[in-house]
């Protein structure tokens, strides 16, 4: 059985900040959804930053983004360490991991999963990740702690959880994203008989959907964006399961500003807690359909009023709580 203890409750994440990181999902979630299916990454990428950013002046925060954009040369907002929230130095001070946009490319080519995202924890308890890519390995809740390991071998990861499972190797299904780099882990998956799950972009609901026995998904393999693990973990640490990453480094220069980060042993391999400790909050709203949450729609009330609807999901460590909310926004 499961091991960890429960996450004391953060006086400074009021419980009113859980409903209010939902407004800041769903407007970029609705700012993106204009450009669904409409070939421009750029412009639907644009037009979420800039409703999220609006959307935190509205929060009674003292907020800084540690993952965000970019660093502040290469995104002109909510780039990492901008300050946000309507209430600089008297607000609750809170780190803000975020995604405005996270599926570009779905979103330009309006396939499923594309999700506005977001974490929010107490000062200092969100991983500063440099923008490079991470090898993830992640299961959901339920398994022995310590049942995955990016130590262990991909046969053994997956026989583990076999096991744990009452199930075959060959009956595990695991998600991993479509790119010419997994080649190598596929074929070692279909080697084992393993159902691969292959998704084209947005590892962040394929993490997400090792914790929901719906999608069948039961584990998640395969290397993507480190900023995009740090959202991960935090939902995670919401809703149970357990996640291995390790940074990965392409060149000398990633090695450089890893360091800059502060980031000493290149090889550590990071678990949930190092990447979202203490209690944090995790929101997302979907821009398109998907496994987790529906996409934004465009609708007509009975009275002729047309509306937009909305998905989001919001989540909370310390109690574990996950709060589904659908709602109406009239069009201007
Ligand atoms: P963007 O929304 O920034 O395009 O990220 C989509 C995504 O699929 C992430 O979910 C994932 O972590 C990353 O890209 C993988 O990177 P790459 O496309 O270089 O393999």
């Amino acid at each position: 059985m499961p091991t960890s203890k429960p996450t004391p409750t953060s006086k400074v994440l009021d419980r009113v900040l859980v409903m209010e990181m939902v407004r800041v999902t769903e407007a970029a979630a609705i700012a993106a959804s204009d450009l669904v299916g409409r070939g421009d990454e750029k412009a639907a990428d644009a037009a979420a930053v800039e409703a999220m950013r609006r959307a935190f002046d509205m929060l009674e925060i003292d907020g800084t983004v540690v993952i965000g954009e970019g660093e502040r040369d290469e995104a002109p907002m909510l780039y990492i360490g901008e300050k946000v929230g309507g209430a600089p130095g008297r607000g609750p001070k809170i780190d803000i991991a975020l995604d405005p946009l996270e599926g570009t490319t779905i979103t330009a080519k309006a396939g499923p999963n594309a999700l506005a995202v977001l974490a929010a924890a107490e000062q200092g308890c969100l991983l500063n990740a440099p923008d490079v890519y991470m090898e993830k390995l992640a299961v959901g809740p339920g398994y022995p702690d310590g049942i995955i390991s990016l130590d262990r071998s991909v046969r053994d990861n997956v026989a583990a959880v076999a096991e744990a499972k009452g199930v075959a190797p060959d009956e595990i299904i695991v998600c991993v994203l479509d790119r010419p780099r997994h080649a190598e882990l596929i074929a070692e998956l279909r080697a084992i008989g393993c159902g691969i799950v292959l998704i084209g972009d947005g590892d962040v609901a394929g993490v997400i959907a090792t914790t929901d026995p719906d999608t069948t998904v039961d584990l998640y393999m395969g290397s993507g964006g480190a900023p995009e693990g740090v959202l991960a973990a935090a939902a995670l640490r919401c809703v149970g399961g357990q996640f291995n990453g390790r940074l990965l480094f392409r060149n000398d220069d990633e090695r450089a500003r890893a360091a800059q980060w502060g980031v000493e042993d290149l090889d550590r391999i990071y678990r949930l807690e190092d990447l979202a400790k203490g209690d944090c909050i995790f929101a997302a709203t979907g821009v398109t359909d998907g496994s987790l949450l529906e996409g934004v729609k465009r609708k007509k009330r009975q009275t002729g009023e047309r509306v937009m609807t909305t998905e989001s999901v919001v989540m909370r460590a310390s109690t574990g709580t996950v709060r589904w909310v659908r709602a109406e926004h009239r069009i201007a």
